[in-house]
């Protein structure tokens, strides 16, 4: 047998799914983590929590699929974008690594925007502004900030990167992930030797990069034997969670696109040539196909938004045994209609990246009334979260480029009425497809091209994906929220001012 297994390394948790040559999934395992907020702005957490995770969930679907050592031929890694890993000469792990959606890195922009020669140079040499999640910011951070654990950083790796590390003793990354650190030539798919110049940081403190489906290393023989596998295990390239997702989509090619509603929302598009939004609201990245781009914006809080207000609003609904809140607050959501009698929210749970690239930018709720109950607040929150990735698709749009499907993908797609409202807000069927994992899917595909089972990731994409679901439009729906969206729009102007004074109280 010839299996792949794609591992996931996610903000919430790591999941890991076993496919066969036919890409069907026979086994799959998650295990859950958290993130910590020493600070307000600040998120970390720590690698090895990674890293027992990863071992736990890839002993698990060798084991739920009676594979023997050796017909796992490959493992792709995926992972959450963006966080650092800062390691010392030993490869310890100096501090906590800082996440995407840390926030703490404003003034470190400004100064890379300043290094780099102004905005638009910066955009020249790495095709994205300065945004405070991406990784070359927090690197000089610690100097700024940490500079006694500056002193002993010796290599800085993303997180799905350091799992690498750690499984095959190599520092590789893939160009879809290296992407979002700030400091690759995107055009060229190379690291901006011109930008690490300016910004004095030493090319040797980072990975070697690898197209997606590459082979970077294979494990190593200890590390084999702990996970049930076999030192011949290759370990592909793999991919930032985001291109990962939308290979696990299927979007492979012009025209599609893919909405995610992970922790993050991501609205993402593939391109065949490095395309830019002249403004930066969209990021300009390497995609997970050889030789292509992509472009993408994201929400930082979307499926995060609604895990927060079940988290902190329906605290008794996540104590009844035995129910799952979130099918009462589907339930609670689809009653209600469309529009919310009136009721916004704008998800800016831990600022903003698109089209407001704001940590300053907070949640609301606006046009509160007494009529309103908890299922209005549960749908206003997954309105506000469509209308926000609605802002990227119109950005994309904008750009003369043809949207002929949308497919919806992560947690936050399992909910029919969200999908709904999705397909209503976009004015397009929001549609799902055979399989339902995403990033860890699309890595598991890479991993399966890298070991020979397909030619390339668009062959392995058209042997294994389909759409299986078409959700259309309700006229009625679209016009309520057409209404709707420009006011929705109006709100962080109206709002911007008071955001940065509330930011300012301690
Ligand atoms: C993408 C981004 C997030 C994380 C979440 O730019 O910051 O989607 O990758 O996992």
């Amino acid at each position: 047998m010839a299996y792949t297994i794609g591992v996931d390394i996610g903000t919430s948790g790591t999941k890991s799914l076993l496919i066969d040559p036919d890409g069907n999934i026979l086994a799959e395992s998650s295990s859950s983590y958290g993130v910590s907020m020493p600070k307000p702005l600040w998120t970390e957490q720590d690698p090895e929590d990674w890293w027992t995770a990863t071992v736990k969930t890839i002993r698990a679907v060798v084991k739920q699929a009676r594979a023997k050592p050796s017909d796992v031929k490959a493992i792709g890694l995926s992972g959450q974008m963006h966080g650092s890993v800062f390691l010392d000469k030993a490869g310890k792990v100096i501090r906590p690594a800082l996440l995407w959606n840390d926030q703490r890195t404003f003034d470190e922009c400004e100064e890379i925007t300043r290094l780099a020669g102004g905005r638009e140079n910066l955009i020249r040499m790495v095709a994205n502004p300065a945004l405070t999640g991406f990784t070359a910011p927090k690197i000089l951070w610690l100097r700024n900030k940490e500079p006694k654990r500056f002193a002993k950083l010796k290599h800085v790796l993303l997180p799905k990167d350091e799992i690498r590390r750690r499984l095959t003793g190599e520092l590789a990354t893939d160009v879809s992930d290296a992407s979002g650190m700030l400091l690759l030539d995107v055009r060229n798919r190379c690291w901006s030797e011109e930008l690490l110049s300016r910004l004095q940081l030493d090319r040797s403190m980072f990975a070697t990069v690898y197209e997606s489906e590459d082979v970077t290393g294979s494990l190593r023989p200890e590390i084999a034997e702990k996970l049930g596998l076999t030192p011949e295990c290759l370990v592909v390239g793999g991919a930032g969670d985001c291109a990962a997702g939308a290979v696990g989509n299927g979007i492979v090619r012009k025209g599609v696109l893919t909405a995610s509603l992970g922790t993050s929302g991501v609205m993402f598009m593939h391109s065949d040539e490095p395309q830019y939004d002249q403004l930066g609201r969209l990021h300009t990245f390497c995609h997970a196909v050889r030789g292509k781009w992509h472009m993408m914006g994201v929400t930082l809080s979307a499926a995060g938004s609604l895990q927060w207000f079940v988290d902190n609003v329906c605290t008794e609904l996540a104590t009844r045994r035995g129910a799952d809140p979130y099918q009462t607050i589907n339930i609670e959501a689809a009653a209600v209609p469309a529009g919310s009698e009136g009721l916004l929210f704008t998800p800016y749970l831990a600022g903003e990246r698109t089209p407001h690239a704001d940590p300053y930018a907070r949640g609301c709720f606006v046009g509160l009334t007494s009529k309103h109950t908890r299922g209005h607040l549960a749908r206003a929150v997954m309105e506000g979260v469509a209308m926000s990735l609605r802002e990227s698709l119109e950005i994309i749009k904008s750009l003369g480029v043809p949207v002929r499907e949308m497919r919806l993908s992560g947690g936050g797609a399992k909910s029919q009425i969200w999908k709904q409202i999705f397909a209503d807000v976009m004015d397009q069927a929001a549609c799902t497809i055979n399989a339902e994992q995403g990033p860890a899917y699309g890595v598991a595909l890479l991993a399966a091209v890298g070991s020979g089972q397909f030619k390339n990731i668009e062959e392995a994409c058209k042997a294994t994906i389909e759409v299986v679901k078409k959700t259309p439009p309700k006229k009625s729906a679209v016009r309520t929220y057409n209404s709707m969206f420009p006011i929705y729009q109006s709100l962080y102007g109206s709002l911007k001012e008071s955001f940065s004074a509330i930011a300012a109280i301690k």
